[in-house]
């Protein structure tokens, strides 16, 4: 049964790379009407080097002054000082994300506070700058059963294979820790990285560049994306195909010699667009600037295997005797200091369906809050190969990443490069080092 009308939120959202680009991804003062210059503003930080005029023309709200001063625009416009600051969610999201590993000298001493805290007290947004309040639910599996904390307890599911933990205080939110094998990790980066991205799925990349086939292979072969048209020219759909290359719209791959270098066109290796990949939508296409999903919008449905796992996954949250049906998906890539501010995911019809939520690559912070931004949130741990599920109550609950950890904490991938060490893994090795991403499924109807 799905929530009284009533209670629902009404649908806002942001999520495009810029989100996570910036600190405070969201305005102020508890504000859930969240509006087009909130969202506006948080698509204005794409990468110094490079605007586009699709990506500039998503964003509406960027002010001249922020941009000088190279600030968050929201900021500029409207949270000057500390009034960012001034929930508890915030406090955290920002003490995440500023925190920094001790120096080598103080690090084990650090470690084993973490362990401790594992297996401690959780909530109350953290503490200081050590992650001592951060929930492993990792180091709870390998503590054994007794050992739990108050507050958190096991929630396994008859007829389900694995472990799972819920919080007493947190109903609908499940944590399946280790939920995936590292060759299932494996296939759906390769999947999030090779498929995921292919049209007629949209990504953060299609508002500028039209459609772009074959991303993955294009960067593994070193390409180029040139601009053949430029965005003055003829509207995308009526150009033609330019060589065998050529990409619908204004844009093809073209290897590196193929390129006129008097005519200096615009131009991108395919390598740095996989980096600057921030989000693809599966299955129902989700439009954010009207922050719905957009049934009209050509989409194919979310592959079987992907769906299979959805609906295997989701039994500790569904409502017994129904099944999860994958409708659509949003895939998350985060680089190195990406973070992603705290929302509620309420666009979907039925809230007793989990929102399915696989974790794959470099290691973060995930902050659950309460239906407010003042509520402290729980910091926790998400691993690869982890699984999230937040249904009912839980999709009323604010949370977001506010930090990824990379380079230094390779431990925790370590499983994953020793099976991507082919040859034609080599990319994607390369790319999983310091990033993660995120594949979250969701019953739309
Ligand atoms: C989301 C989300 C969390 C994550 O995409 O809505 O909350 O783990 N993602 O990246
Ligand atoms: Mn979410």
């Amino acid at each position: 049964m799905a929530f009284p009308a009533a209670l629902r939120r009404q649908p806002y959202r942001s999520r495009p790379r810029q989100d996570r680009r910036r600190s405070w991804p969201s305005r102020g003062g508890g504000d859930r009407n969240l509006d087009r210059n909130w969202f506006g503003a948080l698509l204005t930080s794409v990468g110094q080097d490079h605007q586009s005029e699709g990506e500039k023309q998503e964003g509406t709200a960027r002010t001249a002054a922020a941009a000088a001063a190279h600030l968050p625009a929201m900021y500029a416009e409207t949270e000057p000082g500390a009034a960012a600051e001034r929930t508890a969610f915030r406090r955290a999201e920002k003490q995440y994300k500023l925190y920094k590993p001790p120096s080598r000298k103080g690090r084990s001493k650090s470690r084993s506070r973490g362990k401790q805290a594992g297996g401690g007290g959780f909530g109350g947004g953290g503490g200081g700058g050590d992650l001592s309040a951060v929930v492993d639910f990792h180091a709870l599996l390998a503590a054994g059963k007794g050992e739990l904390p108050a507050g958190i307890r096991r929630c396994d599911r008859a007829g389900f294979h694995l472990p799972v933990f819920c919080f007493l205080d947190r109903p609908g939110f499940y944590f399946i820790p280790g939920a995936l094998s590292t060759e299932e990790q494996c296939y759906w980066i390769r999947e999030s990285l090779k498929t995921f991205p292919q049209p007629p799925n949209r990504t953060n990349l299609t508002a500028t560049y039209g459609p772009i086939s074959d991303l993955l292979i294009a960067a593994k072969n070193q390409k180029i994306l040139v601009e053949v048209e430029s965005s003055s020219g003829k509207p995308r759909d009526e150009q033609n195909n330019v060589g065998e290359n050529a990409h619908p719209g204004k844009f093809k791959f073209v290897d590196d010699s193929e390129i006129q270098k008097e005519e200096r066109p615009k131009s991108t290796m395919a390598a740095a667009l996989v980096r600057k990949l921030r989000w693809s939508t599966l299955g129902l296409q989700f439009d954010w600037s009207k922050r719905n999903y957009d049934v009209s919008l050509p989409h194919s449905k979310i592959p079987d295997d992907l769906a299979t796992l959805a609906k295997k996954m989701a039994v500790p949250a569904m409502p017994s005797g129904e099944e999860f049906t994958a409708e659509a998906a949003i895939v998350n890539y985060y680089g190195p200091s990406d973070m992603l501010g705290g929302h509620v995911d309420d666009m979907e019809a039925d809230w007793t369906k989990p929102i399915v939520s696989i974790s794959l690559g470099c290691k973060c912070i995930f902050l659950l809050g309460g239906k407010t931004r003042d509520e402290a949130p729980t910091p926790m741990f998400l691993r690869s190969g982890d699984i999230v599920l937040m249904a009912g109550e839980a999709r009323e609950r604010f949370h977001g990443v506010p930090r990824i950890f990379t380079e230094g904490d390779q431990q925790d991938i370590s499983g994953l490069v020793s099976e991507l060490s082919d040859d034609d893994d080599r990319f994607i090795l390369d790319y999983i080092h310091n990033s993660r991403i995120n594949i979250n499924i969701r019953q739309v109807y």
